[in-house]
């Protein structure tokens, strides 16, 4: 028991250095807010291939909030060519979203969404994925579920067409290109070892397998 209470003491601490506690966003206050963003992601943010525009329900607050951070400082969604990341860009940057409270109960309000098991669109060599997905365990979690410590974000349970599409985008610096995206270019070198489309579907294919 005492040392059940040493564990929860030191991740506790851990979690803290990821950065400042996080506002506790108001779900009701966040509602309104989220009208304008159903026309791609959904309206209980369930995503929508169509739109590109991936799976929202399910995804830890901290995540989101720090996304829609990046869209609005231009540190994700300027790269030339990255067109879904410049359609975001914009809607990020709504007058409406402005300030951490804002993001703060949007999250909220996106926490409330269910998180139900996305369609399985990507296929590939599950045992050769299994063997590419050891050196993301560090910073996603040995079942995808994502560690925020490591400002990992949780990958099974995303859509997995939208899983191949980041990779892509890290692989051509479209992603984790800007100065103060620190997690975006920790994950970047980390694609090198997916070296072609194969490998990539592998690796996703595995994540899929992941799914609770
Ligand atoms: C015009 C369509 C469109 C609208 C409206 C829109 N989004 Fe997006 N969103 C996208 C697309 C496309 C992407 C994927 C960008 C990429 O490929 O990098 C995205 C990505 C995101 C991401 C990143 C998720 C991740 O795991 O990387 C978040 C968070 C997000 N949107 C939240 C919102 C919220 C909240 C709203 C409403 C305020 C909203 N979006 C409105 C199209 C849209
Ligand atoms: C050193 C830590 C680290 C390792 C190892 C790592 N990642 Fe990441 N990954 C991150 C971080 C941090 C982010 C979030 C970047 C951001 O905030 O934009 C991320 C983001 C992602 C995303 C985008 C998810 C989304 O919803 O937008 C995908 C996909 C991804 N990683 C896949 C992988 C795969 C596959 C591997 C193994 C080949 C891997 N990562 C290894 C740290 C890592």
């Amino acid at each position: 028991m005492k040392q059940f209470r040493w564990i929860h003491v030191l991740l506790v601490a851990v979690a803290g250095l990821a950065g400042p506690t996080a506002l506790a966003g108001d779900a009701a206050a966040g509602k309104g807010l989220y009208p304008v963003c159903t026309a791609c992601h959904g309206p209980t943010g369930q995503g929508n291939q169509a739109m590109n525009a991936p799976k929202l329900a399910g995804q830890e607050t901290w995540y989101l909030i720090k996304q829609m951070q990046l869209f609005q400082t231009d540190a994700r969604g300027t790269a030339p060519g990255d067109m879904q990341g410049m359609q975001m860009g914009a809607m990020a940057k709504g007058p409406q979203l402005k300030g951490d409270e804002a993001l703060a109960n949007l999250a909220a309000y996106v926490a409330t969404f269910p998180d139900e098991p996305p369609a399985l669109t990507v296929t590939g060599d599950v045992e050769k994925g299994k063997a590419l997905y050891a050196v993301c365990a560090a910073c996603h979690g040995d079942k995808a579920q994502g560690i925020e410590a490591m400002a990992g974000p949780r990958l099974a349970g995303q859509n997995d067409w939208y899983l191949v599409s980041q990779i892509k985008k890290f692989k051509a610096g479209q992603r984790g290109y800007h100065d103060s995206d620190h997690g975006g270019r920790q994950m970047r070198p980390m694609v090198a070892t997916l070296t072609d489309d194969q490998s990539i579907n592998d690796v996703v294919a595995y994540i899929n397998t992941l799914i609770e």
